[in-house]
């Protein structure tokens, strides 16, 4: 069973995430799903919408009869005990998540979450069976010095686990998320092709690599342009179910 589901995730041409961060209750989210469902949908890629965890139960009622998956925003690095508000990715498993994104910026940086904490995470999220979309980033800072590429590197080297078999990596500018800046084709498309090189390298492994930040109707193409772009991490624009499937119907365009 687990061959199959490997596979079938090597298949997987794109993947579409929608995070909802901290946004949409039960209304809205009825309201969405009205709209999902009047959708078509096609299975050349993979869609997961991350709502906030308290509705992950309430989404997957709404939208199980589609093939879309759902996803959780964080999770914790035990599976169990005496952790007061954490998320335990056995937990998340249990109710119906696939993925779940680890090492989001806005943790990183409200949190404090470290990369060696971020790896516990997306270690403990593989043996849950879930699929981590393990989240890196550079400041404007790095961007602006030059040191991008090396800043992701690092992140890369101390935040994933030594062995894994199957991780997305967002790539997502944090000068890029929510402020409607996206970087250049040939800066998404160098960021991506280091990515892979440095799992290549230092991992001996394969990975895919989505890009996230400010993306939307209008700039989905170019993106997607960009050869090693395995697919997209929505924000604000997944907030909109006509922004959101415009996104969709763009990106099932690109494929074919
Ligand atoms: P925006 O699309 O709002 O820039 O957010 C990106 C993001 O942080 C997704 O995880």
């Amino acid at each position: 069973k687990n061959k199959c589901f490997i596979l079938k995730l090597k298949e997987t041409l794109m993947l579409i995430a929608a995070n909802w961060k901290m946004n949409l209750g039960k209304s809205e989210i009825d309201q969405f799903s009205k709209i999902l469902q009047s959708n078509e949908f096609h299975d050349s890629l993979d869609i997961c919408i991350f709502p906030p965890s308290v509705y992950i139960n309430y989404l997957n009622t709404r939208i199980e009869n589609l093939p879309i998956s759902i996803g959780a925003q964080n999770c914790y690095h035990e599976f169990s005990g005496a952790f007061t508000g954490e998320v335990s990715p056995t937990s998340l498993k249990d109710i119906g998540c696939k993925y779940v994104l680890v090492g989001h910026s806005e943790r990183r940086v409200n949190n404090n979450e470290s990369n060696l904490y971020v790896q516990k995470c997306t270690s403990a999220a593989i043996k849950a069976n879930l699929i981590p979309i393990l989240c890196v980033g550079e400041t404007l800072k790095d961007r602006v010095s030059g040191t991008a590429l090396d800043f992701i590197e690092n992140q890369l080297i101390e935040s994933i686990p030594s062995s894994f078999e199957n991780i997305f990596v967002a790539y997502e500018p944090i000068w890029s998320i929510g402020t409607g800046k996206i970087p250049s084709s040939s800066e998404i498309k160098e960021m991506h092709k280091h990515i892979k090189q440095v799992i290549s390298s230092k991992f001996n492994n394969s990975i895919k690599v989505i890009y996230g930040g400010s993306v939307n109707p209008s700039n989905v193409s170019d993106i997607l342009n960009v050869n090693e772009v395995d697919g997209i991490l929505i924000g604000g624009a997944s907030l909109n179910p006509k922004d959101f499937l415009a996104i969709y119907h763009s990106t099932v365009k690109h494929l074919n």
